[in-house]
């Protein structure tokens, strides 16, 4: 259609780029994609590290989801949401079986954000109660609430934002002061009481929710104990309050498991968000899952939430097509021992790189955290500023060595495709190995 240079002229003459100032932005042009690689406009192969926005897990063009899409555009796109399909039944099926507990119906939307809206909607109209009690190091989503649910820095410019927002201490054994000198779980029970603390003071007649990430996701992979999560379920049934778990990111096997929370099979979860994995990206599609208690409430309360997209046929029959091929490609399990690769692969790096602080996460969702010295923590990149000099050589490496990397403040994320194989492993690893060469100077041990 363009030329490479006339289409990159015109994406930055006609759009605007999200989370960004304009003037820097300059995209490689990609045009397509197989399996893990993406193309540029130039034939360029990139690997696909970070599953672009960690969502593309069965990597791209899967031609037994993209036959699904092509036929059912063929035969129906859309009708409004008041219509069932044959699709959208199926997949509330399909979903009620790989989600835990007894997490049964399905509210769908357009992606996470609006997932995560609609299950803070639901967890107010549920308990007649206003507050949601969320984490800083969080990300929950772009509009006004889901932002400001999330801890992290992309809320700030957009505050006040919604009021009814109350936040908690963050489990995070690598830097949060309370951990210091105790084991993990000693500062997780620590976290717990401190929880509690603050549900007794906000009051927990106006305590609707906590809702935490079921894995940690781009605000750093830290993942606590049994102890936290089971601490929370124990708050939230105390006090009547509804746990809402965000695996918007860590669901659908990124982590080993089908989602974050069964990591900890003792967490009843109420009401579960959902997104990315759920089409791996080949069509938007959010969803907010609800128990048999919550969803026998809305039997006979009205559930004021609604969107134009809310089922979209195609969405529909990407999300039934793309269980499948988890299911059929075994990838949940793939995902765990590819992981345990990858870890291998991570541990080593931080061998020979003393710049890696931390390596953590699960599966084929694990986290580097850079530092300038191993015992003060000092961060590579600031929270909450313009990445430092030795991560944007990172990045810069990165891209020219062929691999798509997704990186915040001092941390690099590896989640590939769950459809990696070793050889592209090794490719990926060996690149991140390279860019590290060139920023070991940085380290002030
Ligand atoms: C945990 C979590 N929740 C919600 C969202 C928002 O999802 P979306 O960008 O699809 O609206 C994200 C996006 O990265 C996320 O990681």
């Amino acid at each position: 259609m363009f030329t490479p240079a006339e289409s990159l002229q015109k994406n930055k003459d006609y759009t605007l780029v999200s989370w960004s100032a304009q003037g820097a932005w300059n995209p490689v042009i990609i045009e397509r994609g197989e399996g893990v690689y993406v193309y540029d406009a130039n034939g360029k192969r990139y690997l696909d590290w970070a599953s672009q926005l960690v969502n593309v897990n069965i990597g791209h063009s899967h031609p037994k989801v993209v036959r699904a899409i092509q036929e059912q555009a063929a035969k129906l796109c859309y009708v409004n949401p008041s219509f069932g399909t044959p699709e959208r039944g199926r997949l509330g099926e399909l979903l009620a079986e790989v989600t835990p507990g007894d997490l049964t119906k399905s509210l769908f939307s357009n992606g996470g954000t609006d997932a995560v809206e609609n299950a803070m909607k639901a967890a107010r109209l549920y308990t007649g109660r206003q507050k949601i009690l969320t984490r800083y190091n969080s990300y929950h989503g772009g509009t006004f609430a889901s932002a400001v649910a999330g801890g992290d820095p992309r809320r700030l410019a957009n505050e006040p934002g919604v009021p009814w927002i109350v936040r908690m201490p963050d489990p995070y054994f690598y830097r949060n002061p309370v951990y210091r000198g105790r084991t993990q779980e000693e500062g997780d029970a620590i976290i717990v009481e401190m929880v509690e603390d603050i549900v007794v003071r906000e009051g927990p007649e106006n305590c609707a929710a906590i809702m935490v990430e079921g894995y940690s996701g781009s605000s750093g992979i830290m993942q606590p104990t049994a102890v936290y999560f089971e601490g929370l379920r124990a708050i939230c049934d105390k006090y009547g309050i509804v746990l809402i778990i965000d695996e918007v990111m860590s669901g659908f096997g990124r982590t080993g498991e089908w989602f974050g929370i069964d990591h900890y099979p003792n967490v009843k979860v109420d009401i579960m968000a959902v997104a990315k994995g759920i089409t791996a990206g080949y069509v938007p599609l959010g969803a907010t899952i609800v128990s048999e208690q919550i969803a026998a409430h809305f039997d006979k309360h009205v559930l004021w939430a609604g969107l134009t997209y809310s089922s979209h046929t195609l969405a529909m029959a990407a999300g039934i097509a793309t269980i499948e091929v988890y299911r059929e490609e075994n990838l949940i399990e793939r995902a765990r021992e590819m992981g345990k690769k990858l870890r291998k692969g991570l541990t080593d790096l931080a061998e020979k790189h003393p710049v890696i602080g931390e390596v953590r996460g699960a599966g084929l969702h694990q986290a580097l955290e850079l530092v300038k010295n191993r015992e003060t923590r000092e961060p590579l990149s600031a929270w909450n500023q313009a990445q430092s000099e030795p991560m944007m050589k990172v990045n810069k490496a990165a891209r020219e060595g062929g691999i798509n990397l997704f990186t915040r403040w001092n941390m690099i994320f590896n989640t590939p495709p769950l459809t990696i194989t070793d050889e592209q492993l090794e490719e990926g690893l060996t690149v991140l190995d390279n860019a590290l060469s060139l920023i070991d100077g940085y380290y002030e041990g």
